[in-house]
């Protein structure tokens, strides 16, 4: 059977690092996962309760939510700024809250460096929070020391392309246990 992810990259620089990882992980997915990316977080509205009503949810948000409760799981990429998550991820994820779909959903974290000593803690606590299944066996870490990288140096190395691969086919591999 074939599971689907939805992945989001909590940078928005044109050459970002999370991007390329991300872009990576599409070339690189195993036969019976697709990974589909999430490109309008800069788009998304700043979130208020106010807008959190029927009446009123922006149709972007309704959008963002839909896309998340038809995926099998989540995919996220995010770096860190001044110590924490970047200021539009973390938008977008105060918007998934409302998405009735998202407790339980399983979710994968990526991670282009090491170097991060506060944003990855603060994730995995704001995805408890939501509820969210972390997938602990299905992260992983590039373990680089610069963000001047492409998808296509990240696929043309053998090993930083089987970090990729194994954490995507142990994502896939749970994905499809619990759908079965
Ligand atoms: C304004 C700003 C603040 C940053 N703050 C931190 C930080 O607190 N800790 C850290 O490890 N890196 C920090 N960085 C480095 C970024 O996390 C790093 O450049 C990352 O690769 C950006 O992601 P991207 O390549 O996907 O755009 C900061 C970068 C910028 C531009």
């Amino acid at each position: 059977m074939s599971v689907s992810l939805l992945s989001f990259c909590g940078s928005l620089r044109a050459a970002s690092s999370n991007l390329a990882l991300l872009t990576a992980a599409e070339r690189l997915a195993p036969e019976g996962l697709s990974i589909e990316r999430y490109d309008a977080i800069a788009e998304l509205p700043h979130f208020s309760p106010d807008l959190d009503t029927q009446d009123r949810l922006p149709a972007i948000v309704r959008e963002l939510r839909d896309r998340v409760a038809a995926a099998d799981g989540l995919l996220f990429a995010v770096p860190e700024y001044m110590h924490c998550l970047p200021g539009s991820f973390k938008n977008a994820l105060d918007w998934m809250v409302g998405c009735t779909r998202f407790p339980g959903k399983p979710v994968a974290l990526a991670h282009v460096s090491d170097r991060h000593a506060f944003a990855p803690g603060q994730l995995e606590e704001v995805l408890r929070t939501m509820s969210a299944e972390i997938v602990a066996e299905a992260g992983f870490s590039l373990g680089l020391r610069t963000n001047d990288v492409t998808a296509d140096r990240i696929c043309g190395d053998s090993h930083l392309a089987g970090i990729i691969s194994d954490g995507l086919e142990r994502f896939r591999a749970r994905l499809a246990h619990v759908c079965y």
